[in-house]
């Protein structure tokens, strides 16, 4: 007879309901997908009034946390700060991406957010000292931009808040620093670090004593339980990453299949469109096949 907890119904009710488990509504282009599952479980934990985030790009870190406020009913304020034009990670971008942030905030979430376009250090005198309860850095990640944005923000986080740090874990790429700063500033603060999606460090702005008992679990934990919660969020944090990855691609192809249906025949460029549009079809089929994969693989391992 099987005896695995997963059999008792009440327990799967349980498990329906659970924060971490909610599907994310806006999954545009981030790496930052596989952290949703966090969010949605720190927010819960948190009840945070005033969330600042620097860095939104398409807004999948942004409106995860945002979805999660409007789905416990909590009254708080979300507010966004980027120039929304890029930096020397990610590039330059036009003001498409800002354009189609504001109409889907505006459907889902109005009033509930601020977007401020501008720089993060120009948006400083915004914010009162302590008044920020969960602040999110994620701009430019060289060292020295992410020492900048998180001393010069620090003090606006109130004693008690939770500060996020993306990219914590980006060890290959030769301007990336947020791991070196990391490394400097973790041991000083409460703090835990997820290893997946380019990784997250979480860090307590306070003593010990001081963590509420929602948050104790978190920095409290041995390292066997370290492992085990690292594995297991990035275990659910991987089918959003492959959701996210996969949309991208399927719109890629769609734009590019729009292009080529609309070209003249015997256009010159219509046969390199057609081995791009084959190529992005590939790269397509071969994440899905992946998908599929580890679908099966999380299946196996929880049977
Ligand atoms: C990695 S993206 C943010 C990703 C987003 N948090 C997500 O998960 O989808 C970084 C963003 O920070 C912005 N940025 C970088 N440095 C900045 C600065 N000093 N001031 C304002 N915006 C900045 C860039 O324009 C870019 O849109």
């Amino acid at each position: 007879m099987n005896t695995s907890p997963l059999t008792d119904k009440a327990l799967l009710t349980q498990l329906g309901r659970m924060p971490l488990l909610s599907i994310p509504k806006r999954l545009v282009m981030s790496d930052w997908a596989g952290h949703i599952p966090f969010a949605f479980m720190l927010i819960e934990a948190m009840n945070p009034q005033n969330i600042v985030e620097l860095g939104v790009y398409y807004g999948d870190s942004f409106c995860a946390f945002c979805q999660a406020l409007k789905q416990n009913s909590f009254n708080a304020k979300v507010h966004g700060i980027d120039t929304w034009k890029g930096d020397i990670h990610i590039g330059e971008y036009g003001p498409e991406v800002l354009e189609d942030l504001k109409k889907y905030l505006d459907s889902e979430y109005q009033g509930m957010y601020e977007l401020h376009q501008m720089r993060f250090d120009d948006a400083l005198e915004k914010f009162p000292q302590k008044s920020i309860d969960l602040l999110h850095i994620d701009g430019e990640h060289t060292y020295k931009a992410v020492k900048n944005d998180f001393e010069s923000w620090f003090g606006k986080v109130a004693d008690g808040g939770v500060i996020l740090l993306h990219d914590t874990n980006v060890f290959d790429k030769s301007d990336y620093g947020v791991y070196k700063y990391w490394n400097e500033i973790s041991l000083s603060y409460p703090s835990f670090r997820f290893n997946h999606s380019n990784g997250l460090g979480v860090v307590f702005k306070g003593e010990k004593a001081a963590i509420p008992p929602s948050l104790q679990w978190l920095f409290a934990l041995d390292p066997a339980e370290v492992d085990l919660v690292r594995s297991s969020f990035q275990v659910i944090g991987n089918g959003l990453v492959y959701k996210s990855k996969l949309d991208s691609l399927y719109r890629e192809y769609k734009e590019i299949k729009k292009i080529n249906d609309n070209l003249v025949v015997k256009d010159k460029n219509k046969y390199e469109m057609i081995i791009k549009m084959r190529r992005t079809l590939d790269r397509y089929k071969k994440m899905e096949t992946d998908f599929l994969n580890l679908e099966a693989q999380m299946r196996k391992t929880s049977e």
